[in-house]
């Protein structure tokens, strides 16, 4: 093991207690300024750095320093950063990674989604990782696999994460895109599927990245079976957000 795995929380039964009172103060700080979204896209860019084969990145906190804040993908997630920090006061002895990652789980459950288990542990990075490494909207599959297999993620992780869309919007001074991806951009369901399948006539958001779910015939046939299947969908996301959540994290 190397000197920097050793440095991780001990996670012993005060860990999972201050665990189990940040997750509640998150709930009421997620309800009181509905930023579901905006938390769930924050515990998304943490994680989405990863690499498997460097074993660099992932949820590690380290979208806290201003240089990682900084890049253009995470344009707007320092608001979701400063939120936390209150609650990282409280609770001191959870790490920023931890705490990221359980405020993703928190803003998936409160907003009607799945229970996705939570196993706390993570170590904090002390350093910003380099920009490039969340993926460009702009592109398409073949960028998304390249990003996501980076990743050690599959297809079906690709489609069931997407669906991560079904809340928040974009804005324009941040992505340059614009509006939600669904009707109500605060509940939590396979509407994003729903919406993908009926095609550009609806009024609402489709990123280019968004787009090739339905236009790679591998990945349709996720998008055809959440859309259908809200059930499948939610098991599918819960896992695949576990393995987001744990990307280069093996819990003690
Ligand atoms: C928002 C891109 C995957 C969750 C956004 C925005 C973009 C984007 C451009 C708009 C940001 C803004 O203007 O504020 C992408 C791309 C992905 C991807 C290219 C590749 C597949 C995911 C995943 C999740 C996720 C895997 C979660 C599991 C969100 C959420 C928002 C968002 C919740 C709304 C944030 C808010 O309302 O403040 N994404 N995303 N995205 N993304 Fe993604």
């Amino acid at each position: 093991m190397s000197a920097a795995a050793a440095t991780g929380p001990v996670v012993d039964a005060e860990y999972v207690a201050e665990i189990g009172r940040a997750r509640r103060d998150l709930r009421a700080l997620i309800a009181s300024k509905s930023c579901a979204p905006i938390m769930l896209r924050l515990a998304w860019h943490d994680a989405g750095t990863y690499d498997k084969n460097t074993n660099t990145g992932g949820p590690d906190g380290s979208i806290r320093f201003p240089e990682e804040l900084s890049h253009a993908a995470n344009a707007g997630l320092k608001i979701a950063v400063d939120l936390l920090e209150p609650i990282k006061q409280k609770h001191p002895k959870i790490t920023y990674a931890d705490l990221y990652q359980l405020a993703g789980v928190v803003a998936v459950e409160v907003t009607g989604g799945p229970t996705i288990d939570f196993v706390p542990g993570r170590r904090d990075s002390s350093v910003a990782i380099e920009e490039g490494r969340l993926p460009d909207a702009k592109q398409g599959a073949s960028h998304l696999r390249e990003v996501f297999y980076r990743m050690g993620l599959t297809d079906k992780d690709i489609v069931a994460l997407s669906g991560g869309h079904t809340l928040g919007k974009a804005r324009p001074d941040r992505s340059g895109f614009d509006g939600a991806w669904t009707k109500d951009p605060l509940k939590f369901d396979n509407s994003y599927f729903i919406e993908l399948l009926k095609g550009d006539s609806n009024g609402l958001l489709k990123l280019p990245t968004d787009k090739v779910l339905v236009e790679d015939a591998d990945f349709r046939r996720f998008v055809e079976l959440y859309a259908k299947d809200e059930d499948a969908f939610f098991r599918d996301y819960a896992e695949s957000h576990k393995k987001l959540s744990e990307l280069g994290f093996t819990p003690s």
